[in-house]
C-alpha cells in the first residue's frame, strides 16, 4: 500500500506548470467515439480516470494508446457497445460514453457508474436529455440498455445545470436530425472546450459558457488533432498549497480567469496574488485572516471540487469562516482527518463552521475522495511534524505525480510503500 509522507512547515518557492484538465478530457476521449478516424490529443494527464476511459475505448475497439501527454486514438475499428461492467464501475465519467456511443451506433450498455463517494450521484438527468431526443431505455438490476434508431433534435430543460448532463447531451446532440437546445446547461470551461472539441470536428454548437447552448445536427464528423485546457482545480490547489505553507509561487499553463473565485476569496483573506490570462503569482508573506461565507454553486460560482482544499486553508486563518456545500450532499469526509490534525470544524447540515487556528499537527489519515486528499496534503505542509496520507489512489484520480510537483517547489513530500 502507497502513502504520502509530508513533512510541514516549509515554504514554497519557484514555479509550476499545471497539467491538462481532467474534466476537460474525460468528455473529449468519450467523444471520439463519434467519428472514424485517428485523432491526437495533447496535455492529457497521467491520470487513473484517463487511463481506464482509454480502457474502456479499447474494449470497445478502439486502438488508443497514451504517451508522454498525447493520447493517440483510431475509432476505425470500433466493434462493440457494450461498456465492460468492471471498467464502467471503476469511475462516474464512463457515463460520458452513453451519447456519443448511441448517436453513433444507435444502442449502448452501461452499468451502474463507480467514482468518488461524495454522496448520491444519479444519471436520472443525462437519461431525461437522451430520452427527450428520442432514445429508448430498458434496465435490470444490473444494466442499463439504451436505443435510437435515429436521434432527433429537441428542446430539452434541465432541471439543475449538471455537468455531465450538458456534455452527454451535446455530444449526443452533435449527429441528431434537427436542432437541440439545452436549457439551464451547465457553464463550466470544460464544457466550453467540448463544444471548441466538437466544432473542430465538424459539429455545430454555440453558446456553451452560457445557460443556453443550441446544436444543430450534422451529418457526419471528422477525427481531428486538439489540446485540452489547463486543470483549473489543479491549479487551484497549487495556489492554496502556497497559501498554506508561505512563500510565493508562480503557476504557469493557466487560464487565470477560471479559477477566479478563488482568486477573490484568497485575496480577500490576505493572499497576494496578482496575475495575467495564463499565468498567476502566488505570495503567502504574512497571517491570513478568515471570510466569513463561502457558498460552493454551479460556474462561475465557488467550485464544490475546492471546497475540501479551502477548507484546510480556512482552518489556519484567523477569525471564524462558513463554508456551505450546495452541490454534492456528503462532501464533508475530510472534516474528521482535518480535526484529528487540530482543526476547530463543526458541521451543521450543509455548513462547515471553521474556527481558525495558529497551526496544524501532523497526523495518519486517510484520502476519503480525491479532493479530500488534496486537503489531507494541504494540511500536511502546513503541520508541525509529519502527515501520512493512506489511500492515495484517491489523489491519482485527479493529480499526476503530486507528489514530484511539490517537491519541485520545495516542498518534502515523499510517496513510501508500507
Ligand atoms: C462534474 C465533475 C466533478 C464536479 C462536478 C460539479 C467531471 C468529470 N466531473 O461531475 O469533478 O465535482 O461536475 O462541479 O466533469 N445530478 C443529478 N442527476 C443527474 C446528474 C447530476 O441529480 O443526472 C446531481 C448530482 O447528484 C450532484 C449535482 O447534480 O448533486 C451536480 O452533478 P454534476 O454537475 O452532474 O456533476 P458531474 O458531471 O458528475
Amino acid at each position: 500500500m502507497e502513502k504520502f509522507a509530508v513533512q510541514g512547515g516549509r515554504p514554497l518557492h519557484g514555479s509550476l506548470r499545471i497539467h491538462g484538465s481532467k474534466n476537460a478530457a474525460l468528455p473529449i476521449l468519450a467523444a471520439t467515439v463519434l467519428a472514424e478516424g485517428q485523432y491526437s490529443i495533447q496535455d492529457v494527464p497521467h491520470l487513473t480516470d484517463i487511463s481506464v476511459m482509454l480502457q474502456i475505448l479499447n474494449a470497445l475497439g478502439a486502438k488508443a494508446s497514451h504517451n508522454n501527454s498525447v493520447v493517440t486514438i483510431d475509432t476505425s475499428s470500433l466493434f462493440s457497445s457494450h461498456i465492460p461492467e468492471d471498467l464502467m464501475g471503476q469511475m462516474r465519467s464512463s457515463i460520458f460514453l452513453m451519447g456519443p456511443m448511441l448517436a453513433r451506433f444507435g444502442e449502448v450498455t452501461i452499468y451502474p457508474p463507480g467514482g468518488c463517494a461524495i454522496g448520491e450521484r444519479k444519471i436520472d438527468l443525462h437519461i431525461h436529455g437522451l430520452k427527450a431526443l428520442g432514445a429508448h431505455f430498458s434496465s435490470t438490476e444490473n444494466y442499463i440498455y439504451c436505443q435510437a434508431d435515429r436521434l432527433i433534435g429537441a428542446d430539452i430543460d434541465l432541471a439543475f445545470p449538471s455537468v455531465g448532463a450538458t456534455e452527454n447531451i451535446m455530444m449526443a446532440a452533435t449527429l441528431a436530425q434537427g436542432t437541440t437546445t439545452i436549457n439551464n446547461a451547465a457553464k463550466e470551461p470544460e464544457i466550453v472546450d467540448l463544444q471548441n472539441f466538437l466544432n473542430r470536428m465538424g459539429a455545430k454548437v454555440q453558446g456553451a459558457g452560457t445557460s443556453k447552448i443550441i446544436i444543430e445536427g450534422v451529418a457526419r464528423l471528422d477525427a481531428i488533432h486538439y489540446q485540452v485546457i489547463p486543470d483549473r482545480i489543479v491549479a487551484g490547489t497549487m495556489l492554496l498549497a502556497a497559501s498554506v505553507a508561505g512563500g510565493s509561487l508562480t503557476i504557469e499553463n493557466v487560464i487565470a480567469d477560471h479559477i477566479k473565485p478563488l482568486i477573490e476569496v484568497t485575496r480577500q483573506c490576505g493572499v497576494e496574488i496578482d496575475y495575467a490570462r495564463d499565468i498567476i503569482n502566488v505570495a503567502r508573506k504574512g497571517p491570513v485572516h478568515a471570510v466569513p461565507l463561502i457558498t460552493t454553486g454551479p460556474y462561475p460560482g465557488f467550485p464544490t471540487d475546492m471546497q475540501a482544499q479551502l477548507m484546510t486553508f480556512l482552518s489556519l486563518t484567523r477569525g471564524s469562516s462558513i463554508i456551505r456545500e450546495t452541490i454534492f450532499d456528503s462532501r464533508y469526509r475530510h472534516v474528521d482527518a482535518l480535526r484529528k490534525m487540530g482543526a476547530k470544524i463543526e458541521i451543521m447540515k450543509n455548513e462547515a463552521h471553521i474556527e481558525g487556528t495558529a497551526s496544524l499537527r501532523g497526523a495518519e489519515v486517510d484520502a476519503t475522495d480525491l479532493r479530500a486528499g488534496a486537503a489531507m496534503i494541504l494540511a500536511g505542509l502546513a503541520a508541525e511534524g509529519t502527515t501520512l496520507v493512506s489511500q492515495v489512489h484517491h489523489i491519482d484520480r485527479g493529480y499526476e505525480r503530486i507528489e514530484e510537483q511539490l517537491q519541485s517547489i520545495g516542498a518534502c513530500i515523499k510517496r513510501i510503500q508500507t
